[in-house]
């Protein structure tokens, strides 16, 4: 069984501020980094440090080199990345004193996957093996359909949620990762239990993993459901908190370790992940998860 994740590689260009920047203000902010990051890299990494044999495919631009060093260096198979001209995706994100962000996303070579580019891709995987997504590239609802041809499970983390989705046949899910935010998207609903109860409604099929923020998460699978709260600790940076909680969780499902257990795990690596700055620089490694005490 074979793990690929289809899904965007970002610079992200991460500013520390006092406040976010209001609409009409000049902000100068305190200090300034490049990290390499993008949902779908910061997710690829997650699972590599988790222990996990993952593919990553997606597009960089020219000055892309920096993220495929990053995927390599991240324990990641890059065979399947491919550099194009022009710009690679990336985001400008600001920092605020209490480690909270907000993220300014210009999708660049994420948005250039062509349908021939998938089928490429997808040609070295079958029936059964995994496959995971992100909403940061283009052609999502034709990756979807190609990978269920194939008998692949498809676990989506729709995020972020706009109408490039509705696109999608979210009955080919099996696993869905959203926080609340995005479930209130899919559903319509807004209270936690309601979100989860629609969702069991319209895909009764497809698992459910709803992150709550400092309320913690929640999983479901029809009649079946488990809770976990956080692991306190001083907020650095949340930037790809979500993405190694999605990353830890998925190498538990793989790892066929129990969901109690599982949600425990990546509710401790995205605690750490948080108390550093960074995204993919941010996310440890399993044994120092397994290890420290929060
Ligand atoms: O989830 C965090 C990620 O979202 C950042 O690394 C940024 O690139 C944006 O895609």
């Amino acid at each position: 069984m074979k793990v690929l994740n289809f899904g965007s590689l970002n610079l992200d260009y991460v500013y520390s501020v006092d406040h976010m920047v209001a609409p009409g203000e000049t902000l100068a902010s305190s200090g300034m980094n490049i990290f390499c990051g993008g949902k779908g890299l910061n997710q690829s990494i997650a699972l590599a440090k988790a222990g996990v044999d993952v593919y990553h495919a997606g597009m960089i631009g020219e000055e892309g080199g920096i993220l495929l060093k990053a995927c390599k260096e991240g324990g990641v198979n890059a065979d399947f990345i491919k550099s194009i001209p022009g710009k690679s995706g990336h985001t400008i994100i600001q920092v605020d004193k209490n480690g909270q962000n907000c993220i300014l996303l210009y999708g660049g070579a994420n948005r250039s996957i062509t349908k021939e580019y998938v089928d490429e891709v997808l040609a070295h995987f079958e029936k059964g093996d995994i496959l995971l997504l992100q909403n940061e590239i283009n052609m999502l609802d034709y990756i979807i359909d190609c990978a269920y041809e194939k008998g692949m499970m498809i676990i989506l983390n729709p995020s972020p949620y706009d109408d490039a989705l509705e696109a999608c046949d979210f009955g080919k899910i099996s696993m869905f990762l959203l926080n609340e935010i995005e479930g209130g998207q899919v559903t319509g609903e807004t209270q936690t239990d309601r979100i989860l109860e629609r969702l069991k409604e319209i895909y009764p099929e497809a698992k459910v993993v709803l992150t709550l923020g400092g309320e913690g998460s929640v999983y479901q699978y029809k009649e079946e459901q488990y809770r976990q709260g956080i692991y306190k600790v001083k907020a650095v940076d949340t930037t790809a908190a979500g993405d190694t909680f999605t990353g830890y969780f998925i190498s538990s499902v793989i790892d066929k370790m129990p969901v109690q257990d599982g949600l425990a795990l990546a509710a401790k690596a995205s605690a750490i992940a948080v108390s550093r700055q960074g995204a993919t620089a941010s996310i440890p490694l399993r044994d120092e998860v397994l290890n420290v005490r929060l």
